[in-house]
């Protein structure tokens, strides 16, 4: 029998700690520990982040191996989090990967979040032939990515301001709902016309995004209507947001289709949290009828932050014997 390759990997980049257990490529594991605690901030707040994440490492990774049914003592190597990523919350899973490296004897393996949002495509059946497209759409990122090889890709485009993420966060903010705002907007938007009101799609040169001018049209937009109606929001707001998020997706989605044509792919994917969209998520796929596209949509549970997808980008380093020091330190800027 082949050899038993057990990796550890933990994700502590921004305000979910998660801790997964990957064997011969896969998923054993995936316990994820969402952080309530910026519920009431309205936003995740980072010195709180890094004391949550100190909190809950240890019994997360300790339920991800007895989960897994796997001994410290059999893993092969340990898969962590370098970065991007809010530098505090990055430390704590940093340090802790190498102490327990160091303890356990066990290989360090440094991941950058954002290719392990695309390789969290390799989970599950179907997984995309190379090459492909990939959009990477979360919070701090909206990325077009050309993936020639599980560690081989190249960003072809990306915002030059706001990621669409924070489009959603702050635009929910401006309606009064709560953190996090993109699956608030998500759900109102269910209910609404996406053709009730217009907002600007931005128009940037090759593939770059911009988000900022939606987000300021918005609010220009809601200061106007609220002085005419002190409760324009409240008896619009399906319609307010069915629009907004109509004119993101169209924005994602013009790009999307100008890569295709450049690039000659017919495997498309996206990746992120706001790959959990439901407007995003339909509007690919009539998308990919249409242009004859094979189109990839994570899970749910894969799209926003998980270990599991450090786990995966992981298996893929340790086959290509990619492994860090223990002087490796955390990088809140990391290029993919
Ligand atoms: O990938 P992710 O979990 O964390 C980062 O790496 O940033 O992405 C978080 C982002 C947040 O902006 C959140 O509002 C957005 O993903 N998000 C959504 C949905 N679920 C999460 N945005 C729109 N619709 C959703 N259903
Ligand atoms: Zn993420």
């Amino acid at each position: 029998m082949s050899k038993k390759l057990a990796i550890l990997a933990i994700e502590s980049s921004c305000d979910e700690t998660s801790a997964a257990v990957i064997i011969n490529g896969e998923v054993k594991s995936n316990i994820v520990s969402t952080q309530v605690i910026h519920e009431k901030y309205g936003g995740v707040v980072p010195e709180l982040a890094s004391r949550a994440h100190q909190q809950h490492i240890l019994p997360v990774v300790d339920k991800s191996l007895k989960e897994a049914k796997v001994g410290k003592n059999e893993l092969v190597a340990l898969g962590f989090t370098r970065g991007p990523g809010l530098l505090g919350s990055l430390l704590v899973g940093t340090s802790f990967a190498k102490a327990f490296a160091l303890a356990n004897g066990t290989p360090l393996i440094e991941v950058n979040h954002m290719q392990a949002h695309i390789l969290a495509h390799f989970i599950e059946e179907p997984k995309p032939s190379f090459p492909f497209i990939c959009l990477t759409v979360s919070g701090g990122h909206t990325q077009l990515v050309l993936v020639k090889d599980h560690l081989n890709m190249e960003v072809i485009g990306e915002t030059q301001d706001d990621a669409v993420g924070e489009a959603f966060d702050k635009a929910a903010k401006m309606l009064g709902l709560p953190y996090p705002g993109g699956p608030m907007i998500d759900k109102y938007a269910a209910q609404g016309d996406p053709l009730a009101f217009e907002f600007p799609i931005s128009e940037m040169k090759g593939f770059t995004y911009s988000f900022s001018g939606v987000k300021t049209a918005l609010l220009y937009f809601l200061q106007k209507k609220v002085k005419e109606d002190l409760d324009f929001i409240d008896s619009n707001i399906a319609d307010i947001c069915a629009s907004y998020q109509h004119t993101l997706i169209e924005t994602l989605l013009q790009k999307l289709k100008k890569a295709v044509r450049k690039y000659k792919v017919k495997h498309i994917a996206i990746a992120g949290g706001v790959a959990a969209n439901s407007g995003l998520r339909k509007s690919i796929t009539s998308l990919a009828e249409k242009e004859n596209w094979q189109v990839y949509i994570p899970k749910f549970e894969y799209c926003t932050d998980n270990a599991a997808m450090i786990a995966m980008a992981a298996h893929y380093k340790y086959l290509a014997k990619e492994f860090a020091t223990q002087q490796v330190s955390a990088m809140p800027r990391y290029e993919l």
